[in-house]
This record gives C-alpha cells, structure tokens and sequence, in this order.
C-alpha cells in the first residue's frame, strides 16, 4: 500500500498541498479532531467523489473547549485513525502540534455571529463557535481547498461555517453530509465512547423522539405542543435535556408554524457525563 503522507508543519503543508495541486487537480478538506468513526469516513468518501485529491486534517482544537470541558481526555486514536485514512487511500493529512496551529503571540479571533447566536449550542457552549470559526478559518487560508465537507451531525456548526466562509469570501464551497448513524439510530460520534452500557442502552431515544416529533409536525400537529411531549420523553427516559427546538433549517430562525419552513429538529441532552446532540429534517 502507497505510504500515506503526513504533515505536521505549514512548510510541510504547503509543499504537500502544491504538489496535489499540480496539473489543476481539484481539493477537498474533510476537517476533524480524529477519533475517527465511520460517520467521519463517509464524509472521506464524499470528499474523494467531489474532488480529484482529498486532505483530511486531524486536530483537537483547543479553543472550542471550555475549560471544564474535555479538551485533556477527548479520544485521541492517531494510528489508527491514520490506518483508516491510509486505507482510503487519503492524500494527504495535515495534523499540526497546538503550538504549529497557535504559536506565542497568536491574537487574532474570527467572531461569528446568525447562526452562531441561534439560542441553541451556542446557549450552553459560549466558546464553542468562536474556536470553530478561528480553526476553520485557519484551515481553509492553509490549504485553500475547493471544497470541504462538514456533517449534518453537527448542523449548527455547518451553517456557522458555511456561513463564515461567505462573509469572508473564502473561495471554497461548504458541504453538508448526511448524518450516519448505529443500526439502533444513535448518531456515530466520538463521544458516544464515554457512555456506560446502560447510558448506551437509553441513548437512540434522542433519534427516537426526533422521528416522532417530525412525523406529528409533518401531520399538522402544532409545533409547540408536540415539543413539549418530546421534551418530556426525553427528560423521563433519564437524560438531562439541554433543548429540544424546531427551528427554519437555513437561518436557524425559531418557527411559529410549519409554514415558516423548511424546519429542523435540533435536541441536546445530557446523559450522565456525556452530552449527545442530534438533529433532522422534518
Ligand atoms: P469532529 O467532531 O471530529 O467532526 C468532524 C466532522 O465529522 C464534522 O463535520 C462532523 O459533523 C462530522 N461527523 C461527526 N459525526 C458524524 C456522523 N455520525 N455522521 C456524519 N458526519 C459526522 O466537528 C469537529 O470535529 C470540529 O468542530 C471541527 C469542524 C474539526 C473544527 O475543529
């Protein structure tokens, strides 16, 4: 099997990304903070049907976490993330150190507003979008991709990003993957790692009243009324709810009824120390 290349500095990068470019071959980045599950493969794999040559980056940004958050125990499974990579046959991966990415003296912040201030993850993780937006600012100046595929999984962060590169007038175009999730619907993700067996057992109840929800608004049941009923499951099923919201799936906007769509199901719950998020289209 063709070695797989890493880089780890910018010089590194730089020469690694002008080599793929070579002869106007197209680039996509798939931007991620490893632990790679097969949510995160999908999105390698719609990358490399897009686009002639394929950077995937593996980071663990420390800016998008709160200090109480877990930041110093997130997964961390660089050889075998990078199996799996190679396996994909990846160009290329760019994994920086923390002080490549943020040397001494780093003081510039990308503020994203919109989406970014929609009242829903923003509301419990302050940090959050701000780290996201400076990171992925910084990785499309690097390596100036084409295009650059972010999960439906994380739907806030997809429109905050796509969102950021418009109003930056990045040249690279966003795009939204569908959400994989386990045979019982729990959405694939890193931190699904964290749960007990008995937290995992409860965990598909968040994609369960997700489904529920969308079929009762789809049904003309009113919007205020059906969250309340999901709100309740999930708080009985034993998570701790952090919300469960209908909102416009383009600007994130709260809906006062269907006609104010295309909506969005969007829900983060607590379950013991792990918080699960999720989201569909109703
Ligand atoms: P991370 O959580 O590693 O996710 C990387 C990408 O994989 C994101 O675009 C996310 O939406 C997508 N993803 C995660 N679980 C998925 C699933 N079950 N199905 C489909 N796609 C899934 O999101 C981040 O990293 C970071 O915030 C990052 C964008 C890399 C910036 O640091």
């Amino acid at each position: 099997m063709a070695k797989l290349k890493i880089a780890r500095t910018l010089p590194m990068l730089r020469r690694n990304v002008a080599r793929l470019r070579g002869r106007g071959a197209t680039l996509a980045l798939v931007p991620t903070m490893g632990a790679l599950h097969v949510g995160h493969l999908s999105l390698v794999r719609l990358a490399k049907r897009r686009a002639d040559r394929v950077v995937v980056s593996i980071f663990v940004n420390p800016t998008q976490f709160a200090p109480h958050e877990d930041f110093a125990t997130y997964p961390r499974t660089f050889a075998e993330d990078l199996a799996a990579l190679a396996a994909l046959k990846v160009d290329l991966v760019w994994a920086p150190s923390v002080a490549e990415m943020y040397p001494e003296g780093f003081c510039t912040r990308v503020v994203p507003e919109g989406p970014a201030a929609a009242g829903l993850e923003d509301a419990f993780r302050p940090h959050f979008f701000g780290g996201v937006a400076t990171v992925v600012a910084k990785l499309f100046a690097q390596i100036a991709p084409d295009i650059a595929i972010f999960g439906e999984k994380d739907y806030q962060q997809l429109k905050v990003v796509a969102a950021m590169a418009r109003d930056l007038n990045l040249p690279v175009k966003v795009i939204g993957a569908p959400t994989v999730r386990e045979k019982d619907g729990l959405a694939m993700s890193s931190r699904n790692a964290y749960l007990s067996r008995a937290e995992r057992a409860v965990a598909p109840t968040l994609y369960r009243v997700l489904k529920d929800c969308a079929a009762r608004l789809a049904a003309g049941e009113p919007i205020a009324a059906t969250l309340i009923a999901g709100r309740n499951e999930i708080e009985r099923a034993g998570f701790t709810l952090d919300y469960l919201e209908a909102r416009h799936a383009d600007t994130l906007a709260p809906i006062a009824s269907m006609q104010d769509g295309p909506v969005r199901l969007l829900v983060a719950a607590k379950l013991g120390k792990t918080r699960l998020i999720d989201n569909i289209a109703v």
